[in-house]
């Protein structure tokens, strides 16, 4: 949700705005703008609501300026309009604020300066902080930020240029990320690392409460109060070519086939086979500590609360530790009951969604001790948390996670593995756990070498208007994640239901209109879970079968999948791969843009 890019340097900064907003354009938005401000001309802005492309085809011709500001827009305050798209600009026109996050007392604030004589553009909270940074009597730009954000309540990451200081840009972050990156006589910001990297890998992240001013030959930060916070640039180990989809149609089909890589490296280094355990430094416990766990509370959102699921069948199955994982979006709500021996766990990609960063915070507020499962190194709720465990997936573009959820359910094993040990785990079934996490990404790479023959049975699910997905205990996350990869991009209706409840109602609902997608492995349920098959067919229910090599399903009629076998704790991951794929090739039958899904965006930074 909502992008910011910005440039100061020695070349023309539009260009390099647009791609650079391109670059962000799958995080999710519905509006676009930039500003630019040359040493004379002033500044220009341009902003539309439609796409970035719309954008740049809309730029009058001369649109110079050494320095700028972009944004992609998500709506929150107003309707996507071209009024309501960033930057918004003072009365003057001297002015120029690009933001992410939420004004909380914007209402206020605008009745304030209207009250004050002020005309107010647009309906944005946005637009509050362009009139105030106009207003101030600070003599620096850095001065008139910092008296504006004081009566800020709320949530930012912002950019602010102004007519009379055209060598600069002034950046602040509050619980929004922006990056600062350092080019050859030139400097960028922005608030993804996707939007830098064709630019330069030397950045510096920007920690709450910090702000910094960006001129063409370098960057200061500093506190509110005017200390220097004396931030260096670092030189990141990446490879650049990981944030292009290549040859790939699409992101997300890229990010389904590097899985198996992906797989490997969270569990590089991670794998004790001697003792048969995990070994995650990053957790900052002992073993007396981990010990004194009585409970495991998983929180996410989405895909990662499902996968969420599924690590709390591992932690119990393999720790023998009881363990539940809720939607984050809803915790907070409960006022939930915050126990000093629960592990609290936070599962998130991005590590930005605002909805599980808040649930972090609740539970720290409460003294609760918080570990998370993350991507991306260095976001928000990576450095709220009191450790945790690094995914190492790679950069995920694409709305649909595929890669960075595999790797979750793997740190989630690594997790029970090590927690397990501690306790009563022998180490024999360590080392077969060990020994199947090993086997993992070959084994992923193998699923995914049968997408042609999961793309015809996807083209035939595309059809439907609506689909159930169903498992039973292991595979109900499995059948709740297909469902959700299914309607996310393919926008047909996908349900999930565990199996044994389709008799008491949606059973109704079967006919040779809706298939079902039946997520039956080699494990103690199979013989219930093929009784429901015969129900469903009895209805003229179309069936797809995701299951193992040798399971008897008893004649009954459907298209079969099935995934290579593991240690049974591992097998929902196995079962979920197919699932991705045919999600994928539906919604390429259908013609969709799969990954940028409608009304969607990568990181939910609203609540
Ligand atoms: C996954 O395919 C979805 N796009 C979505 O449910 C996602 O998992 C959710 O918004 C949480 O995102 P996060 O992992 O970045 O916190």
């Amino acid at each position: 949700m909502c992008g910011i890019v910005g440039y100061v340097g020695t070349q023309q900064a539009a260009p390099l705005l647009i791609e650079g907003l391109s670059r962000l354009e799958h995080r999710g938005y519905d509006s676009a703008g930039v500003a630019v401000l040359g040493q004379t001309a002033g500044l220009k802005v341009a902003k539309l609501a439609g796409r970035v492309r719309d954008l740049d085809d809309s730029l009058p011709k001369r649109f110079s300026g050494r320095a700028g500001i972009g944004h992609t827009r998500w709506a929150t305050h107003g309707p996507a309009n071209d009024v309501n798209a960033h930057p918004h600009i003072d009365g003057k026109g001297q002015v120029a604020v690009v933001h992410n996050g939420i004004i909380d007392n914007a209402a206020a604030l605008r009745t304030r300066l209207t009250d004050d004589g002020v005309d107010l553009a647009s309906d944005t909270d946005t637009e509050v902080l362009a009139h105030l940074v106009a207003r101030s009597e600070e003599d620096t730009l850095e001065g008139k930020v910092v008296d504006a954000l004081s009566v800020i309540e709320g949530t930012y990451g912002l950019a602010v240029m102004h007519a009379d200081f055209p060598d600069r840009i002034v950046v602040a972050r509050n619980g929004s990320p922006l990056i600062i990156g350092v080019g050859d006589k030139e400097m960028h910001v922005a608030s993804d690392l996707a939007a830098l990297v064709r630019y330069t890998t030397t950045v510096a992240h920007l920690d709450d409460g910090e702000l910094a001013t960006i001129t063409a030959s370098g960057f200061t930060t500093f506190r509110p109060d005017g200390t220097a916070t004396q931030r260096a640039a670092t030189l990141l180990d990446i490879d650049v070519s990981e944030y292009d989809a290549g040859e790939h149609e699409s992101y997300m089909h890229k990010e389904m086939l590097e899985q198996p890589a992906a797989a490997e490296r969270v569990l590089r280094g991670r794998l004790d086979e001697r003792f048969g355990t995990g070994h995650l430094g990053g957790l900052n416990m002992d073993a007396r500590e981990t010990r004194a766990i009585r409970r495991v509370k998983i929180l996410g959102c989405g895909s990662a609360y499902y996968v969420g699921q599924m690590g709390a069948s591992l932690l119990e199955e393999l720790a023998r530790i009881p363990a539940d994982a809720e939607a984050a979006s809803e915790f907070r709500y409960r006022n939930p009951i915050i126990e000093p021996d629960t592990l609290y766990v936070a599962v998130s990609q991005s590590g930005e969604t605002l909805d599980t960063l808040l649930a972090v915070q609740e539970i720290r507020r409460k003294g609760g001790r918080v570990i998370g499962l993350v991507n991306v190194v260095g976001s928000a709720i990576a450095r709220e948390v009191d450790g945790g465990i690094y995914l190492h997936s790679g950069p995920e573009v694409a709305v649909a996670s595929t890669k960075a959820l595999t790797n979750m359910f793997i740190g989630f094993a690594l997790l029970a593995l090590q927690l397990g040990r501690v306790r009563d785990l022998s180490i024999a079934d360590g080392k077969r756990l060990i020994a199947g996490l090993t086997r993992l990404p070959g084994q992923i790479e193998e699923v995914l070498a049968a997408e042609q023959d999961l793309a015809a049975i996807a083209r035939d699910l595309a059809d439907a208007e609506s689909l159930f997905f169903v498992g039973r205990v292991r595979g109900f996350p499995v059948a709740r994640e297909g469902a959700q990869k299914f309607k996310e991009i393919s926008y047909r209706h996908a349900e999930a239901y565990q199996t044994s409840e389709l008799k008491h109602g949606p059973l109704a609902l079967i006919s040779p209109e809706v298939p079902t997608v039946a997520i039956v492995p080699d494990d103690e349920l199979a013989d219930r879970n093929i009784g429901a098959l015969h129900e469903i067919a009895a209805r003229g229910g179309p069936l797809v079968v995701v299951t193992h090599a040798g399971v008897d399903l008893g004649g009954v009629p459907c298209r079969r999948i099935d995934v290579p076998r593991n240690e049974r704790e591992l097998d929902p991951i196995l079962l979920t791969i197919p699932l991705q794929v045919l999600a994928y090739h539906a919604a390429l039958t259908l013609g969709h843009d799969i990954d940028k899904p409608r009304n969607l965006a990568k990181s939910v930074t609203v609540e």
